[in-house]
């Protein structure tokens, strides 16, 4: 069956039980700063799952794009790569633990679906703490389906629960499923074996119907979902029977291209180079380019160990846009964006690819001076000029040198540490949770910036934000101090369209849509070519008619947002106005 088949059946399946089929969003989260990349298919619908409308309907089914880089060092064994796809069907407060675990495994085992061996699958249930009971619930379910006790291990929050995706926000136990890859039919004890890396985990459901708080504690959502999460790279190498996902046609095209191109063999270098290369080739797709910020700079990150890893494999000529060329070709009936942006993507991979050798020409030179190469050295050579360990141990090694590796590691810990402390101070703008406090001053900041352009003239443009549950801040392009009588009148409209308890309504729209309704958005930012559009009033506007024309505000934005300004429940105020560089204005405010 191939991946192709598994996209296919998931979607089929899920559509007979009344699911809507939603396209998969960007790998550029819109308007959410609390991560750079999407990493999960629940990413986008977070403000679903608290409790918004979503045009689809209660039930949906989709794949996908993801990416995580938490573990790029670790991509080229047999397990870890950076971008995925996910399959994933949805419940938001339809649904509950009855009806996704059924189906989850009549899709599993079903001879019309994936059809796997039952003697063969295995099942984690969280097994409480203080936040949450034990899910006895779910595991009374999967007896009733013929999972025998021995097959249920209950786990802890490390293995059992999953979100929220920041600090706070939906999350709950989940249930996951596994299927042995071992011969026979694997261990009968579930509990005791659950770590044996034969068991491959290959779906999860989680039950979200907690609302994790600043403070730690975990309230009831509004509504209970259900967030299903398979990766596909994995459930394919099942079913083909594949020991890695590199092995599966997911890779194999890929690979293959390296392959023709390479000098020589390693395959640890050849699966990092296809990872990072697919990686690069959809982030691309999706609006970056490589720079040395945020996701510009992970992107450039991706193509530039790509580049030196070819280099490893003898691979002296430009060839990021070849291999580009195979994954477009293999994904683009899936991805049709990938071809759309094909001239983008063969243009960026040339430049830096490019520009990468050089330094790494330089890193030759530099490396032909040092005299005995130490483990320090080899990192100052992997850090400076981006050579790979396997590649300055060859060249030591061509010179009858040894290199201390335990050195080397420890410095690069060392700088991982650094990085990491540095990447998390990194992200200051945007929402810092999506609780209700913040959600409830992201709706008043959209109030805000149209009260400014209503006192200022419409020339006002937002410059950035940052929106946590007590305050919000908004900076702006204006170039003078605001006057008390400015503030009063910022104020007084704001408070007044709170009172007017107007509708706040989410719209999905093609870019050039939302730049001719004049949508708002920050500048410099970049956008997908299909974005959400938040337009609040006038009164009586619904999702089916928005009425945009007399909408008193709309931004691009991807929430979430209180579906009735009435719920900003209090009284607007501006709490400080300053300058914060020529021509920039902050306002700090807060709802009383
Ligand atoms: N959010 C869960 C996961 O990523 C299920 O989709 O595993």
């Amino acid at each position: 069956m191939t991946a192709q088949d598994i996209r296919r059946k998931y979607l089929e399946f899920f559509k007979q039980h009344g699911h809507t089929v939603i396209p998969s969003a960007s790998l550029v989260p819109e308007n959410d700063p609390t991560v750079l990349f999407t990493t999960a298919g629940m990413h986008p619908l977070v403000p679903y799952l608290l409790g918004q409308t979503h045009p689809g309907g209660k039930r949906l089914v989709n794949f996908q794009k993801s990416l995580r880089t938490d573990d790029i060092d670790e991509v080229g064994d047999s397990v870890h790569n950076t971008f995925f796809e996910m399959l994933g069907n949805w419940s938001l407060g339809d649904y509950w633990k009855d009806d996704s675990i059924k189906w989850s495994y009549e899709f599993l085992t079903g001879k019309k679906w994936l059809g796997l061996d039952t003697a063969k699958l295995a099942v984690s249930v969280f097994t409480g703490d203080a936040a949450a009971p034990r899910d006895e619930e779910s595991a009374k379910i999967w007896k009733s389906l013929g999972i025998g006790d021995q097959r249920i291990a209950y786990l802890g929050k490390k293995d059992n629960w999953w979100g929220p995706p920041g600090v706070t926000g939906p999350c709950g136990p989940d249930t996951e499923m596994f299927f042995w890859t071992g011969t026979g039919d694997g261990p009968e004890n579930f509990q005791e074996t659950h770590d044996d890396p034969l068991w491959v985990e290959v779906w999860n459901n989680v039950f979200m119907e907690y609302d994790k708080q600043a403070d730690g504690r975990f309230l009831p959502l509004k509504q209970r979902n259900v967030d299903t999460g398979m990766g596909l790279e994995r459930m394919t190498a099942v079913m083909e029977g594949k020991q890695t996902i590199y092995d599966t046609e997911l890779f194999l095209p890929i690979l293959e291209k390296i392959r023709s191109l390479a000098k020589k063999r390693d395959e640890r270098s050849e699966r990092i180079v296809a990872d990072h290369l697919k990686a690069a080739t959809f982030i691309i797709a999706d609006g970056v380019v490589p720079s040395n910020k945020d996701r510009g700079y992970i992107l450039r990150r991706l193509i530039r160990r790509a580049v030196r890893y070819g280099q490893f494999l003898g691979i002296e000529q430009e060839f990021c846009t070849e291999v580009a060329a195979v994954v477009i070709h293999h994904f683009e009936s899936v991805y049709p964006e990938l071809r759309r942006h094909e001239e983008k993507i063969v243009d960026e991979l040339a430049r830096e690819d490019l520009k990468f050798r050089k330094t790494l020409t330089k890193g030759l030179k530099e490396f032909e001076k040092m005299g005995q190469i130490d483990g320090k050295k080899a990192f100052d050579l992997f850090q400076t000029y981006g050579f790979p360990w396997e590649l300055t141990e060859e060249l030591a090694e061509a010179r009858g040198q040894r290199v201390n590796r335990e050195q080397f590691e420890q410095e690069f810990e060392k700088h991982q540490a650094l990085s990491r402390t540095s990447s998390a101070g990194r992200f200051k703008g945007g929402l810092a949770d999506s609780s209700m406090e913040t959600t409830r001053l992201h709706t008043t900041h959209h109030l805000l910036l149209k009260a400014l352009q209503v006192v200022l003239g419409p020339d006002v443009k937002q410059r950035g934000s940052n929106i946590t549950a007590k305050r919000l801040r908004i900076d702006f392009s204006y170039a003078m101090k605001l006057t008390d009588e400015q503030k009063q009148e910022m104020e007084r409209i704001v408070n007044e369209k709170i009172g007017e308890d107007l509708p706040v309504i989410r719209s999905m729209m093609p870019k050039l849509e939302a730049e001719r309704l004049g949508a708002e958005h920050e500048f410099g930012q970049k956008y997908p070519d299909q974005v959400s559009v938040y337009s609040i009033g006038p009164k009586g506007a619904t999702l089916q008619n928005p009425q945009f024309e007399k909408a008193f505000s709309i931004e691009f934005c991807g929430g979430p947002h209180v579906e009735h300004t009435g719920q900003i429940g209090g009284k607007f105020k501006i709490t400080k106005e300053e300058a914060v560089a020529a021509g920039i204005r902050r306002i700090k405010g807060i709802v009383d």
